[in-house]
């Protein structure tokens, strides 16, 4: 390796940049140059050596002396590289590569090497605390180039990358892979935390070893992607990191359709890690001249444990990437499951009586309000055709968001734009906007079928439903936005080249969103998928929250909300109180309480003490929404591990907090034995514990006396005193005067 070869003549420290807090430096070593993306606790650190290959020598915790990270490759003694290239920032194939590659290409010529040298690079201050290396790279033989992009954010912790890929060739270039992002890691082992699911199962965690070759996470699925597998993932280095120690990367794609993370362990006993939009049946024909941009892949490196790593994210999520991520949300009441289809406009006005007699924001209209010639009266008619059915609405929307904001509370509404029944009118007037094989046979997914959204008369049309309701009825308060079903038979009559349908599609949809937004730029949208099927960054940016899954039942959502709060703040996730589950109500609503709560119920078939219960709920959750939003989240006992789940929000000034806690064991005498030890506290406050959120006529079992330093609290703990007949405690933490 040529680290070994190289000696460290002199250390020129080149800052090329180092404005507020982002950090990207070169340091050259004879003929070796090194570039370092810094954030404030760790670094990824590239080599351009004397032939221009550009590689990874370091990423991990950041090095206190950044003209160390040369050094680093001479440290371990590991088989030999023998191409030079297992360590490549961005692997070509066909020339000497042996390994996955990140990039595959059919030149115009027909010839299928590439290689990649180092050109030059560019640093562009975004914002305070946002910085931006691009490094251009180009083939020698070909005038074929990349440009890799490294957007940092400092204080978060947080790399985003992502790969723009243009040519000058005489005639068209196929690219068969086109990886987002390519990193590598060293360590003595590698552990994958991943998951599976499917429809009200999401979020299945899984944890091994990873072993010599490739694991491979994917999707093909084209909408409604996350079905089976979403695209985030943890590696853990050395030993599988716990809430509080061991290093460990989170990462995941920005992106909605087909993605596909390699994960290789390769030769060396390295981990490269290649992530991007998933290339099984997706070429794609690139025009000179043309640039083909990927979406970026995101990750967060601790060294402090998983914890750590989601609070970056979560940082990162709410004051970058969630549309309004600082700011507020709606509490509502949802008709789904209390109608379901069989509704008509009285329904629906009592319903809005019900919203405001609750006390939540606001009402949400859901799927069957649609749809004359095939009246959207059940799943497998309707779909598509956006005007209000005359039978169940005859005064229209317009009329219910009026009686609203006469009952003093907003209006939403269901829509799922993406999608056709063959049942509908639109099916009837445009066969050709359906993705459908022409010679084959209908398969369908929930009784219905994709719209093309790679032909932009399409995107037009669903632009135009959104836009139109705005229209229509500006009084309009949030959208639900659905999408159920998957792609089958990928066929689009609308493309020349079909191998670029999965990915034009989702450009499609994402234009649309961003259209929406420059237009309604906080009006909330919630992301749904038949539940949790398209839960990722690069839909969430143009949402204000998502529906985790179908699946309320308040003991699956404990595990369900813990896994997806690794990776997405509470402010995101819509937690709904419903009648799934054996749970009582107190224990269904304290569990949505730990995100945006909602309520998807029958409020009069509720007894005046339930529904006292529920006012006083929707009150103190006023009060402390705030915290659980926009506070650290600290999970202090694994429902996957122990008998009583608990997990904490800390005000960032520490003042405040809200802990919740839940016996998720029905076996004999099982609740809390030990304290629960917190942590995020200062520990020279003094802090007052009381319980909320007690069923009307139940005492407390908590002192609302007691006072304790947070010493003692992170390294003694606090007993909620969860057994039998506490099932579910919140407490809340607040100094003490
Ligand atoms: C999907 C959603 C549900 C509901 C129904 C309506 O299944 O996940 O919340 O909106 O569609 O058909």
């Amino acid at each position: 390796m040529f680290c070994k070869k190289v000696k460290t003549t002199s250390t020129q420290l080149g800052y090329l940049f180092m404005l507020n807090l982002a950090l990207v430096a070169t340091h050259s070593y004879g003929q070796d140059k090194v570039l370092t993306v810094e954030t404030s606790h760790h670094a990824i650190a590239l080599n351009v050596n004397a032939k221009k290959d550009l590689s990874i020598i370091y990423l991990g915790e950041r090095l206190a002396y950044p003209d160390e990270y040369m050094h680093v490759e001479g440290a371990y003694r590991q088989p030999e590289d023998y191409t030079g290239l297992y360590n490549a920032a961005y692997t070509p194939s066909g020339s000497r590569n042996l390994l996955e590659p990140a990039i595959t290409v059919i030149h115009a010529d027909g010839n299928t090497s590439l290689d990649l040298q180092y050109v030059n690079h560019d640093v562009e201050n975004v914002q305070e605390g946002v910085s931006l290396l691009k490094v251009f790279l180009e083939d020698p033989a070909y005038p074929f180039e990349v440009t890799l992009f490294y957007k940092s954010y400092y204080k978060e912790d947080v790399v985003e990358q992502w790969t723009e890929i243009k040519h000058r060739e005489n005639g068209d270039v196929q690219l068969l892979k086109y990886a987002s992002a390519n990193l590598y890691l060293k360590a003595g082992s590698f552990y994958l935390r991943q998951y599976h699911g499917d429809w009200a199962k999401e979020m299945q965690p899984e944890e091994a070893k990873l072993t010599h070759g490739i694991k491979t996470l994917d999707s093909k699925l084209g909408t409604r992607a996350n079905l089976f597998q979403p695209s985030m993932f943890m590696v853990s280095l050395d030993k599988p990191a716990t809430e509080d120690e061991g290093e460990v990367i989170f990462g995941a794609l920005e992106w909605s359709g087909n993605f596909r993370t390699d994960l290789e362990l390769d030769p060396k006993d390295n981990l490269r890690i290649l992530s991007g939009i998933n290339n099984d049946a997706s070429s794609y024909t690139l025009p000179a001249g043309k640039i083909f941009t990927t979406p970026a892949f995101l990750y967060t490196f601790s060294d402090k444990g998983k914890g750590q790593a989601s609070r970056n994210l979560h940082n990162w999520a709410r004051n970058y990437k969630l549309t309004d991520g600082k700011g507020s949300r709606l509490t509502l009441l949802n008709n789904w499951e209390s109608t379901y289809f069989d509704f008509n406009e009285q329904k629906l006005k009592e319903l809005l009586k019900d919203t405001k007699k609750l006390g939540v924001d606001l009402f949400l209209l859901d799927d069957g309000w649609f749809g004359n010639k095939y009246p959207r009266n059940g799943d497998n008619a309707g779909l598509g055709d956006w005007a209000e059915n005359q039978a169940k609405l005859p005064h229209g929307i317009d009329s219910l968001v009026s009686e609203a904001t006469e009952d003093g509370v907003k209006f939403g509404i269901w829509i799922e734009p993406e999608m056709v029944n063959p049942k509908s009118e639109l099916y009837e007037m445009h066969p050709d906007w359906v993705i459908k094989q022409p010679k084959r046979e209908e398969y369908y997914f929930r009784n219905q079928l994709v719209l093309d959204l790679s032909n932009p008369e399409v995107q037009g049309f669903v632009y135009g439903i959104v836009d139109g309701l705005f229209r229509k009825n500006p009084g309009l308060a949030y959208i639900k936005w659905d999408c159920n079903a998957v792609i089958y038979n990928a066929y689009s009559a609308h493309l020349q080249h079909q191998s670029h349908l999965y990915i034009d599609y989702i450009r499609g949809l994402y234009k649309v969103l961003a259209r929406i937004r420059a237009k309604y730029p906080n009006v909330p949208m919630m992301l749904c998928s038949g539940g949790g099927g398209r839960v990722d960054y690069g839909a969430l940016q143009y949402f204000t929250e998502f529906w985790p899954s179908d699946n309320t039942d308040p003991m699956e959502r404990i595990f369900m909300q813990w896994e997806y709060s690794y990776f997405f703040p509470a402010i995101s996730s819509s937690n709904h109180v419903t009648d799934w589950g054996k749970q009582p109500l107190k224990f269904r609503i304290d569990v949505a309480m730990m995100g945006k709560l909602g309520f998807d119920i029958v409020i009069p078939k509720l007894s005046q003490e339930d529904l006292g219960f529920c006012q006083d709920a929707v009150a103190t959750y006023n009060n402390i929404k705030q915290v659980i939003w926009q506070g650290d989240q600290y999970r202090l006992s694994d429902p996957g591990k122990h008998s009583v789940a608990s997990m904490l929000y800390m005000a960032n000034d520490k003042k405040n907090g809200i802990l919740f806690n839940y016996l998720v064991n029905n076996r004999y005498d099982q609740g809390s034995m030990l304290p629960v030890r917190l942590t995020g506290l200062d520990p020279g406050m003094k802090y007052r514990i009381t319980e909320l959120n007690l069923y009307p006529g139940t005492p407390s079992s908590i002192d609302a006396d007691g006072v304790y330093w947070g010493d003692f609290l992170m390294k003694v703990g606090f007993n909620p005193q969860v057994n039998v007949s506490r099932s579910s405690v919140v407490l809340k933490i607040s100094k003490a005067d």
